[in-house]
């Protein structure tokens, strides 16, 4: 299937590892130009220079901004804008992953997993709208089920991202911009929080295998969903929330 993705430019924040990172290098094995952003300066430069040795064809900008702070955001992506002369995708991507129901993990859940997205949709909006742009939020199936997250911000804010961004769809699809979420189950990568928790909280790490009823975690294919979403191919698919889980979500999605 061609994505036709080759003369877009993608705005993907938390760009440096984990799911993030998976992303940014889905859109380039695309051909698309890929900017990125995380806090960290040196794994900024370190991605930006593994990324674009690995896709040579593609062209690929990092940047230091901390999501929670809008006048970063915004700096960023407008200096995005006035490079490259359009946008076609965002991707929000970070969450503060604050599972601990104190109102210091909520606010910072709030500020990362919510506002952050908002804030970046609505930065990029005149952009999308004149590119006829899509729109990509990173949810969980803790958005879907109450799971080993609750009671937390963790899972409600989710739902909120998530609710969110079918509002967005329907307001924005007479403009022709389109709008999904993307919800990972237990995503396994080397030096993610599944690593942490396989050697930190064994009995937890455990317990969600054998819930992982494909006998395995999540891969990086959770970024293969994210592309084809936010892909020409899915012209006609807006306001979904797409679970990469292997079937690990219980409830039936209607
Ligand atoms: N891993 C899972 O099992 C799983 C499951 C379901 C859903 N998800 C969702 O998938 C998304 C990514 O998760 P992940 O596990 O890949 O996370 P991760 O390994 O913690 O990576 C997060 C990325 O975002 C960056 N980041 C974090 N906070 C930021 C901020 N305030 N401003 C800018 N960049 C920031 C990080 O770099 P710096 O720290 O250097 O800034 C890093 O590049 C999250 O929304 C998470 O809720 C993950």
């Amino acid at each position: 299937m061609k994505l036709n993705l080759e003369k877009k430019v993608v705005l993907v924040t938390g760009g440096t590892r984990g799911i993030g990172k998976c992303i940014v290098a889905e859109f380039l094995a695309e051909g698309a130009t890929v900017c990125f952003c995380s806090r960290t300066a040196a794994t900024v430069e370190a991605v930006e220079k593994e990324l674009s040795a690995a896709h040579p064809n593609a062209t690929c900008h990092g940047a230091i901004v901390d999501v929670s702070d809008p006048a970063q955001l915004e700096a960023w992506v407008s200096s995005v804008a006035a490079a490259h002369n359009q946008i076609d995708v965002v991707v929000a991507n970070p969450s503060a992953l604050s599972i601990a129901d104190t109102a210091e993990s909520w606010n910072a859940c709030f500020q990362t997993d919510m506002m952050a997205a908002r804030n970046l949709i609505q930065a990029a909006l005149p952009h999308l709208e004149q590119t006829k742009g899509s729109i990509v939020s990173i949810a969980t199936v803790s958005a879907r089920d109450v799971d080993f997250t609750a009671p937390s911000p963790y899972g409600a804010l989710k739902a909120a991202l998530i609710h969110y961004t079918a509002q967005l769809a329907h307001t924005l699809a007479p403009k022709g911009v389109r709008a999904n979420s993307v919800s990972p189950g237990n995503t396994y990568f080397k030096g993610g929080v599944w690593e942490q928790i396989e050697h930190g909280n064994p009995a937890l790490f455990a317990s969600q295998m054998k819930a992982n009823v494909m006998g395995r975690m999540v891969r990086p294919e959770v970024a293969d969903a994210v592309v084809f979403l936010a892909s020409e191919r899915a012209s006609f698919i807006t306001g979904q929330n797409l679970n990469v889980d292997g079937g690990l979500c219980t409830g039936v999605q209607y």
